[in-house]
């Protein structure tokens, strides 16, 4: 995850750079319930209004969180599926919150209504993040549901009603990328506290449909538009929190911004994002499904690394010695082609495997998301090795 706001505002009021502190523990993706009441293009758990037999009881659920607080996971994100569709959820929520986890709860929104907002807020999350990829039909069409932009937009209004601090989560095609400037403007109008653009990352229906995915181009503009609209909140005092996810070139593109907005400051936020170090799938990022199957993070449903049911998850995660989790924990890690020779290594860690999995079927090949020329990135007749399979569409101006 990239905190682009923390780092625009250390832009504007600097001060001493110094190293992150990294928690004992990794952050816990946890898909609840694979069941989900939508059935969106880009799914990466391939979730369906369906039973998926074999997931963890409530009583389970509570054994792992025990462990996890243990080995000193600093916080747990409920997700799914759809997690408001597992009966225990509260329950769960409760528990974790009285254990001291940080909590997030992952969901789209559909099913927040005026009769269940007393117990969500009741919950205590930290905060809860609502999924919306678009304009209303953009949207509708993107998550397979007429009427699923209105239902989670009513449940961002709930939420602020009660109180609680809500988010947008919205991932990047090439269908929603005209719809931006909109979205940005929806978060002024619903006074909402949160903007996560997440990139689009190939796996599960998110795999299939993977010629979607934005062109280089659609991605340096929508990166540049929120920077600058980041930039612009704060110089008004506005503060709202903008960070995305799924594509560490995000750090070294804020670099080049910098450069050209904040000369001065461009050191200093070298050194803060080298601290921040880029991709943290299988370090500070793990996953664990419905299933009690433990993966590097939630893109990884393929490649399990022991179940909870087995063994605890502080063991599977301290042990783990296959390929790509040794990989995952090496500096720098075993990347080829341009991510080898890029001078932003340091910075965005080799970014996204899954994508480059996906194409090239090497862990380790370059990622074919990163949206950086040649030129930026100190590689010279380099041709790409990997290349993102989008559809060939018109690029839209902004
Ligand atoms: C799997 S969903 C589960 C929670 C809830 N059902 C929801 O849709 O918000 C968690 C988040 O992952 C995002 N997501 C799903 N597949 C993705 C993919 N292939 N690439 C990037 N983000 C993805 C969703 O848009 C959502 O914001
Ligand atoms: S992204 Fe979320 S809402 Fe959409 S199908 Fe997957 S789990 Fe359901």
């Amino acid at each position: 995850m990239f905190r682009m706001t923390r780092y625009i505002k250390s832009l504007m009021n600097p001060a001493p750079v110094r190293p992150v502190p990294k928690p004992a523990g990794p952050v816990v993706i946890w898909n609840l319930i694979r069941r989900c009441n939508l059935t969106c293009k880009h799914c990466y758990s391939i979730s369906a209004d369906v039973d998926f037999k074999g997931e963890l009881s409530t009583d389970e659920v509570y054994t792992v969180m025990d462990d996890l607080k243990d080995f000193g996971v600093p916080v747990l994100i409920l997700s799914g599926g759809e997690p408001l569709m597992r009966p225990d959820i509260f329950d769960i929520s409760h528990r974790a919150k009285a254990m001291g986890f940080y909590v997030g709860l992952s969901t789209n929104g559909t099913l927040i209504t005026e009769e269940n907002i007393g117990q969500i807020a009741e919950a205590g999350y930290d905060y809860v993040g609502i999924s919306i990829d678009g304009l209303e039909q953009t949207h509708d069409e993107f998550r397979q549901k007429k009427g699923a932009f209105a239902a989670s937009m009513k449940a961002v209004e709930l939420c602020k009603k009660a109180g609680i601090k809500v988010g947008l989560r919205f991932t990047l095609t090439q269908d929603n990328f005209p719809q931006l400037p909109d979205m940005l403007k929806l978060l002024d109008e619903h006074d909402i506290d949160k903007f996560y653009l997440s990139h689009l990352n190939y796996s599960g229906r998110g795999g299939r449909n993977r010629k979607r995915d934005a062109w280089y181009d659609m991605t340096r503009e929508a990166m540049t538009l929120l920077f600058d609209h980041c930039h612009d909140e704060l110089q008004r005092g506005i503060e709202r929190e903008y960070v995305t996810g799924n594509n560490d070139a995000d750090g070294p593109f804020l670099l080049q911004w910098a450069e050209e907005h904040y000369p001065d400051q461009v050191a200093a936020l070298k050194q803060r994002l080298t601290y921040w170090g880029g991709n943290a799938s299988g370090v500070n990022i793990s996953n664990i499904d419905n299933l009690g199957e433990v993966h590097p993070d939630t893109f990884w449903w393929d490649y399990n690394l022991g179940n909870v049911r087995n063994k605890p998850f502080s063991r599977i995660w301290s042990e783990a010695n296959d390929p790509l989790m040794v990989g995952f924990r090496q500096s720098p890690r075993p990347v080829k082609g341009r991510c080898a020779d890029c001078r932003y290594l340091s910075i965005c860690n080799g970014n996204t495997r899954v994508r480059a999995y996906n194409i090239s079927r090497d862990y380790w090949e370059e990622d074919p998301g990163c949206y950086l020329t040649n030129e930026e990135i100190g590689v010279i007749d380099m041709p790409r090795r990997v290349a993102a399979p989008v559809t060939e569409i018109p690029v839209h101006n902004l």
